[in-house]
């Protein structure tokens, strides 16, 4: 039956079973006491409720949707492959053609050395894999002491009791301890906390310095990994790094033997304006993990993908192999969707089109700032921008955020962080339509909490 179809009796039971019978994804008991959303169409940058309301998603789906949704280009591509071999597993010595055209084709696009893939389902996973696969390449080189894994505060990477060991953010963590051990977590060096009259690049000099400090105290043998999201996510609201930063964490990784993964499972496939947020700095990690906007968010796939020279020492013979693997990671109807979704990027100049976004956004939020004393900071690059507000103790966030899906936009708040990343294909009419909707809204909810 199509949901057009649905009688209003059929809904109403639809919205009841969801919560009785579905636990959701770090569920909102506050947002869900108000009914559950149940959405059942999308297009471009658009879905659609039960009820037929159409709303903007400026979240692109949880930062999935990079060529919008319903493509034909990826329905036909999955259909094909769904006809042909619907699935096997990348286990043990087995490939499908599909798998073994994304790596070649991830090969191309991932800056620097990163040429070999090891395929997962999620951003989750692929943390996972590259945080294991930095212990056994220790192991295999006659370092097993290595087991420690430096990460930072305030960054996320994954829902798994190993990723959480490694999120530097307490609310993630607080019901699962003990976690695993070994996690030490450096600052989180954003460059708008700088103090005032220093540098950027002095700012990045300093927090190297701290950097350094943390592995001298840990005592660099036992250090395995550093894992890092170069541009944090939208948790945090999108803090840049201070200048020279990046390129500082790759020296000291090189220097005392730490594997240095970058996880752009947020940032990856076009959003910051470049393929990766990474090349921004012109530094290249030792295994990149991604997820997310990789597949288009139409079937889930991750990867942790990393260079010839580490996973040369899962080849050495029996016994050496990577111990890692899953039924499903690198699916072989995700792999032909993800074909298809980077090859809509390409085609359809989504990178570049970001960046030009992104310079557009930036100018439009500036001035929304100028316009509105609640506005405390505005930071971002490309397609992923957080407005950060202020209301000196009256909360705005949710006021703001519930007022524009009312009037049919979804915008994702953390708090009094309000996140704007949508699908790369998002027009210029369509971002004007955003920012003057989040005007009204923040209006709107500076009178509403007044009254
Ligand atoms: C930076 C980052 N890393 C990892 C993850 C985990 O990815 P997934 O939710 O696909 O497991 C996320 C998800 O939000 C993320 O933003």
């Amino acid at each position: 039956m199509k949901t057009t179809d649905l009688t209003d009796e059929q809904k109403a039971a639809l919205r009841r079973d969801a919560l009785f019978y579905v636990i959701p994804h770090f569920a909102s008991n506050e947002s869900l006491a108000h009914g559950p959303k149940i959405f059942v169409r999308g297009e471009g940058c658009y879905v659609y409720d039960l009820d037929g309301n159409k709303y903007f998603d400026s979240f692109a789906t949880l930062l999935t949707t990079v060529c919008g949704h319903t493509r034909p280009e990826v329905t036909e591509a999955v259909h094909e492959q769904m006809q042909t071999l619907e699935f096997f597993p990348n286990y043990g010595d087995a490939f499908t053609v599909p798998l073994v055209e994304l790596a070649r084709k991830l090969a191309q696009v991932m800056p620097g050395e990163l040429a070999v893939s090891f395929f997962v389902n999620s951003g989750s996973e692929a943390n996972e894999s590259a945080l294991k696969m930095a212990r056994q390449y220790h192991v295999a080189c006659g370092q097993p002491h290595r087991y420690k894994v430096i990460a930072r505060q305030g960054s996320y990477h994954a829902t798994t009791l190993g990723g959480i060991s490694v999120t530097g953010l307490p609310w993630f963590r607080e019901y699962f301890e003990p976690l695993i051990p070994g996690g030490i977590f450096a600052p989180p060096a954003r460059d708008h906390e700088r103090p005032a009259g220093v540098s950027s690049a002095e700012y990045g000099a300093q927090c190297l310095r701290q950097l350094e400090e943390l592995i001298r105290f840990e005592s660099p043998e036992t250090i395995s990994a550093m894992i890092m999201d170069p541009l944090p996510g939208s948790n945090s609201g999108y803090p840049l790094p201070p200048e020279g930063y990046l390129a500082g964490v790759r020296r000291l990784c090189d220097q005392y033997g730490i594997i240095l993964i970058f996880d752009e499972v947020q940032t990856g496939f076009g959003k910051t304006g470049k393929w990766f947020f990474c090349e921004h700095d012109g530094v290249t990690p030792d295994v990149m993990t991604i997820g997310k906007g990789f597949t288009g968010g139409f079937i889930p796939l991750g990867a942790a993908v990393t260079t010839a020279r580490i996973a040369e020492v899962f080849r050495r013979g029996p016994g050496t192999e990577f111990r890692s693997g899953s039924t499903y990671g690198g699916h072989t109807v995700a792999c032909a969707a993800t074909l298809a979704n980077l090859d809509l990027i390409e085609r359809e100049g989504l990178v570049a089109h970001a960046a030009e976004m992104g310079g557009y956004f930036q100018e439009r939020f500036a001035a929304l700032r100028r316009k509105h004393a609640v506005i405390n900071d505005v930071r971002g690059i490309g397609l992923l921008w957080a407005v950060v507000l202020d209301g000196k103790g009256v909360a705005l966030g949710s006021r703001v955020s519930d007022w524009c899906y009312r009037q049919g936009m979804i915008l994702r708040n953390n708090g009094e962080i309000l996140v704007i990343a949508p699908s790369l294909i998002i027009t210029r009419d369509e971002a004007e339509w955003v920012v003057e909707l989040m005007d009204r809204a923040i209006t709107a909810a500076i009178e509403e909490a007044a009254s």
